[in-house]
């Protein structure tokens, strides 16, 4: 299988379900502990051995931009102050020089449009696409664990990462329909995006990590309409796994839908748990809290 060296970032959502957090600022920056969502992400894709970056942006996501950029004024205090330790830590962050591409999605006509948006910058390979709205914690990346299973198959593969919900939440995410079983993937068979609940082909949703070649922009250039009136990535995708082999895969790791508040705060939660400089003092809050509301 060619490299996958390009991942493409959706972030023009407009965040409504924070509002009024995100009145100003982009729900992709919101914090999961100290890194914002869209950080994280990257990171994700920059361990899996991502070498290009692609934004597809929308209006007010400026920020964005400049998160990923050096922030001189900042850089020069922190110098100032003698303060290295975070200095080395923003550096490290820092992508390399040409690594971003910006481009924007002008309108807010699905996940489809919005990575058809970047078909210039992707070009003719095939290519990463993580959503910012989910977290996976994992020692491995999920991303990472999604190359691994690509490299162990021979032939140009679409690769899907999948996780089971309970069958009352599959009308929110995009739903797969199991095959055949090759090592740790299946195959597609079907794939519904937020299908009516009795209509769900199982209960094995997207989680928002895809592994896709470049036939799918062919697909997207004449998608029309699907659910909620969007250009929906599932709809193209459905029609590529006819054509080329198209797989599962069940990743390791726990996921978070930080597009919900309550996926949002576990992340927090369960991230600050991770970390050895929070997570005694995190615990010892966590405790006298619940203590204090339960009278115990
Ligand atoms: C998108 C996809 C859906 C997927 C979900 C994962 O939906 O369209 O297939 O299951 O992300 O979070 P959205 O959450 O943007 O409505």
């Amino acid at each position: 299988m060619k490299p996958i060296r390009k991942a493409v970032f959706p972030v023009a959502g407009l965040g409504t379900r924070f509002l009024p957090a995100t009145k100003a600022m982009p729900k992709e920056m919101l914090p999961v502990v100290d890194r914002p969502l869209i950080q994280h992400v990257v990171d994700e894709a920059r361990e899996a051995g991502i070498e290009h970056f692609i934004f597809v942006t929308g209006r007010n996501k400026g920020v964005i931009e400049d998160h990923f950029d050096r922030q001189f004024e900042l850089e020069m205090t922190l110098l100032e102050r003698q303060k290295h330790t975070i200095l080395d830590y923003l550096n490290q962050d820092l992508p390399v020089p040409g690594s971003t591409s910006f481009t924007r999605q002008q309108e807010p006509l699905g996940l489809g449009h919005a990575v058809w948006c970047a078909r210039e910058l992707i070009g003719r390979e095939p290519f990463a696409l993580l959503l910012p709205d989910v977290l996976v914690q994992h020692p491995r990346g999920c991303l990472a664990q999604m190359m691994d299973a690509a490299h162990d198959v021979a032939e140009q593969v679409n690769i899907v990462a999948v996780e089971e919900v309970p069958a009352e939440r599959v009308d929110q995410y995009g739903v797969v329909g199991v095959g055949e079983h090759k090592g740790k993937m299946f195959a597609i068979t079907s794939m519904v995006e937020k299908p009516p609940r009795d209509r769900a082909p199982s209960n094995l949703i997207l989680t928002g990590r895809y592994i896709l070649q470049p036939e799918i922009l062919d697909l997207l250039s004449i998608q029309g309409r699907g659910t909620g009136g969007e250009i929906q990535l599932t709809d193209a995708m459905i029609q590529l796994a006819r054509k080329q082999p198209f797989y599962g895969l069940e990743f390791d790791g726990r996921s978070f839908d930080c597009g919900s508040k309550i996926g949002f705060l576990a992340a927090n939660v369960s991230y600050a748990l991770d970390r050895e400089d929070i997570a005694p003092g995190f615990i010892a809050e966590i405790k006298k809290i619940l203590a204090e509301r339960t009278g115990g």
